[in-house]
């Protein structure tokens, strides 16, 4: 089978949110990562937006799982699970026959957790799994050519992890993950409405405060909302009213920790890709880039360039999209076999 015709599907497997797309027909699913089980009989009860729709509302015989948090995969039969039933999902549009299939994982991810989830995709049928770091993707889906062997710094704010990583030519120089991301600014969010309004409020209220309020500079259009929780004294429900400069304050807080991040790689960058740094800038993807004047806050502290990229939450499985071209190319040369990466039909390697 000529290359060209093969499937080719890429997953990217976020905290937050999975999408996949198909070659021939784009992203054919878009859905939080999260899962439903039936406690009584252990069945899956809702995947996706479905279940996410649960959250905080079920009853003790439902268990939400949401397996890949901070990325990393804590819990890997409900992971295996969900990825067979997103692949069941994605048969029913597809002719699988022959398909590459490409897992973009966050970097806390194992080895024996890749092998893991790459074994559910050859069950499912697929010819060629292969797994790439999601900030790979990422910078690809940013717009950065990373086969140039020119250094780029990449930071990619997702929903349990930031990761920072300097690619040049194909591989990432340097790489470091910290836990402060989408979860977290809910997490503070929900933190300060505690500590100063004595108010509990659920999930689904401070990620909602989150965007529409969330901001790292002062910007046009400031201004107040309400939302509603728990008293915590007397337990009857309240109404709070906060400001963009509120939660600005507790976003900036919680920033410090990513660009002490920053700093720290940027202090490690082999001295022969300092001066591409400073003319390539910073480019920064992930749900977090859509966080109103986040260009403006590194620029503030670092003095270089700051590209946002354009479409931050599908820039992952854009990236895999175009990173087709680097497979092909390997495919030609028998990387995959070489390195260790099984093929099903062992004895033509190439797949050609
Ligand atoms: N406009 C926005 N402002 C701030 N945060 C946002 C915005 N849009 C999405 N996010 C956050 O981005 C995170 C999801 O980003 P994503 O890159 O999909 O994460 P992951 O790769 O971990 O699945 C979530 O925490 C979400 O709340
Ligand atoms: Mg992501």
């Amino acid at each position: 089978m000529k290359f060209e015709d093969r499937t080719y599907i890429a997953l990217d497997l976020g905290t937050s949110n999975i999408l996949a797309y198909v070659s021939g027909q784009g992203i054919v699913y878009n859905e939080p990562s999260i899962i439903a089980y039936d406690n009584m009989t252990n069945n899956l009860l809702a995947l996706g937006q479905e279940a996410y729709d649960m959250l905080g509302k079920t009853h003790e015989n439902i268990s939400l799982v949401v397996p890949i948090r901070d990325g990393v995969i804590t819990d890997l039969d409900a992971a295996r699970d969900m990825l067979k039933h997103i692949f069941e999902k994605l048969k029913m549009i597809n002719d699988w026959k022959d398909s590459i299939i490409l897992l973009a994982c966050p970097s806390g991810v194992t080895e024996l957790e890749r092998d893991a989830l790459k074994q559910v995709a050859y069950d499912m049928g697929g010819e060629l799994v292969i797994v790439e770091e999601e900030v790979k993707m990422s910078a690809i889906g940013a717009g950065i050519d990373i086969e140039l062997p020119k250094g780029n710094v990449v930071i990619d704010i997702g929903g349990g992890t930031t990761d920072i990583a300097i690619i040049s030519a194909n591989d990432i120089i340097i790489s470091r993950s910290v836990k402060v991301a989408g979860n977290v600014f809910n997490e503070e969010i929900k933190k300060y409405i505690r500590s100063e309004y004595n108010v509990s409020i659920g999930e689904r209220t401070s990620e909602n405060v989150k965007m529409e309020l969330g901001s790292l500079t002062k910007y046009k259009g400031e201004r107040n909302i309400s939302v509603y929780g728990q008293d915590i004294v007397s337990g009857l429900p309240k109404e709070v009213i906060i400001s963009s400069e509120e939660v600005r304050n507790v976003f900036v807080n919680a920033f410090s920790r990513i660009t002490d991040l920053l700093i720290e790689v940027m202090e490690n960058t082999p001295p022969e890709l300092a001066g591409d740094i400073i003319t390539n800038g910073l480019t920064i993807c992930g749900g977090g880039a859509m966080i109103r004047g986040i260009k403006d806050y590194f620029t503030g502290i670092f003095n270089i360039p700051c590209k946002i990229s354009s479409n931050p939450l599908v820039g992952v499985v854009e990236g895999a999209q175009a990173f087709y071209k680097v497979i092909n190319k390997r495919l030609m040369e028998g990387y995959y076999g070489k390195n260790g990466d099984t093929l099903r039909r062992k004895n033509n390697p190439s797949l050609t």
